[in-house]
């Protein structure tokens, strides 16, 4: 079965095609960084505008790039949510007119999910999906680290998905974005505190690590970028704002942030019967973060793992890896499994929790 995958969430116009025997075919991402940079954060109307443009000729390199038509295609996923309106409708009808003009099932998928899957892919490419699913080793721990979410998962299959905790207020990758614009650096955030954090000494500040005693798995970090602004204006009161102090400043920050993150899922893994944790989400591709949490399957004996660099972000690969998934899955199940009403979805709220993604197969088939 193949599949083309479509993401335009936020600010990236992604298009991927997965092959449930040959594996990833394709992976094109447009990123629309550039375009908002200079607004320090992304415009929505200007990635809905960005979108629509990009959408045709991203679409058509992946199958370009995969060798292959459209009339291979055996379905389409897309992303529905969560994500930016307007973002999400571009991807939305570009997916449903496609998959009518094609007669093939349109699959609506969630974006966290498709960064929670996206880890599963790591070394394994080009697997045939049935040979790699029986290799995933169930239940494990799911850290979700991106500019919207930051959330603990204890996942028992595919579609199962127990939220533990969560953040109260900003994502770990809001943080980084809001931290950065404090520091002057540019959007987005991650990256660029990363690349200034690597000269300076982690602990020349001692920032907050929120909520680590509140008996729960929640997070919070937006008083951390309340300490960072009151740490730099201290350090401009006495002179001391220089190059190597915003290094400090920056090294010291991702520190809070890293063994926050470790420190909850170490947590986590004390109370929950998993062998595996999983880290996805645009903050994965932190490498400090990742140094940190390997700790974890020397000190906890488990696996922890991560996806590959170029599927840390937004991409369309995970989107159509965990369309794949879901339609081998309905594909098994009986024919209630495909919703025949042809609804575009588009939810930019969405919460990931137990059985929101199953069921909602728009079949357009006649
Ligand atoms: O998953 P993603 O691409 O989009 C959302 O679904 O939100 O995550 C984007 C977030 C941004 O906040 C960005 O600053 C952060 O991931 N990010 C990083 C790094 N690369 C991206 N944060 C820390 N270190 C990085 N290397
Ligand atoms: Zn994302």
């Amino acid at each position: 079965m193949r599949i083309l995958g479509i993401e335009t969430s936020c600010d990236e116009t992604a298009a991927a095609v997965y092959d449930t025997e040959a594996g990833l075919l394709s992976n094109v991402i447009y990123s629309q960084i550039h375009t908002h940079q200079p607004y320090g954060g992304v415009v929505p109307e200007l990635a809905s505008r960005n979108h629509i443009k990009k959408i045709y000729p991203v679409v058509h390199q992946a199958l370009d790039e995969a060798a292959t038509k459209t009339g291979k295609l055996d379905a389409i996923a897309y992303t529905a949510g969560p994500g930016l309106m307007g973002a999400l409708l571009v991807g939305a009808s570009f997916a449903h007119g496609l998959g009518y003009s094609l007669n093939v099932p349109v699959l609506p998928t969630h974006h966290m999910e498709g960064h929670l899957l996206a880890s599963l892919l790591t070394g394994n490419r080009h697997k045939p999906l049935h040979m790699l699913l029986q290799e995933v080793t169930f239940p494990f721990l799911a850290l979700l680290v991106s500019g919207g979410h930051t959330q603990l998962f204890y996942v028992q299959k595919p579609g199962s998905y127990q939220l533990l905790g969560e953040s109260l207020d900003d994502a770990a990758g809001e943080a980084f974005d809001k931290t950065a614009r404090l520091l002057d650096l540019p959007y987005p955030g991650g990256p660029s505190i990363a690349k200034l954090a690597v000269g300076g000494d982690p602990q020349a500040f001692a920032f907050p690590r929120p909520m680590l005693h509140s008996g729960d798995l929640n997070f919070s970090f937006s008083g951390l970028k309340t300490s960072v602004l009151v740490r730099i204006e201290k350090l401009k009161q006495q002179q001391a704002w220089n190059a190597q102090s915003k290094r400090d400043v920056a090294a010291s920050f991702q520190a809070a942030v890293t063994d926050t993150l470790y420190t909850k899922c170490l947590q986590a893994i004390k109370h929950y019967p998993a062998r595996q944790l999983v880290v996805a989400g645009g903050v994965s591709a932190n490498l400090v973060l990742r140094a940190k949490l390997m700790e974890l399957q020397q000190k906890r004996d488990m696996m922890v793992r991560f996806p590959e660099m170029d599927l840390c972000t937004d991409n369309a690969a995970m989107i159509a890896f965990t369309g794949a998934i879901k339609h081998s899955k309905s594909k098994q199940a009986t024919a209630h499994t495909f919703n025949t009403a042809q609804t575009i979805m588009a939810k930019p709220r969405w919460p990931l929790a137990e059985g929101c993604v199953e069921e909602r197969v728009t079949d357009h088939r006649d």
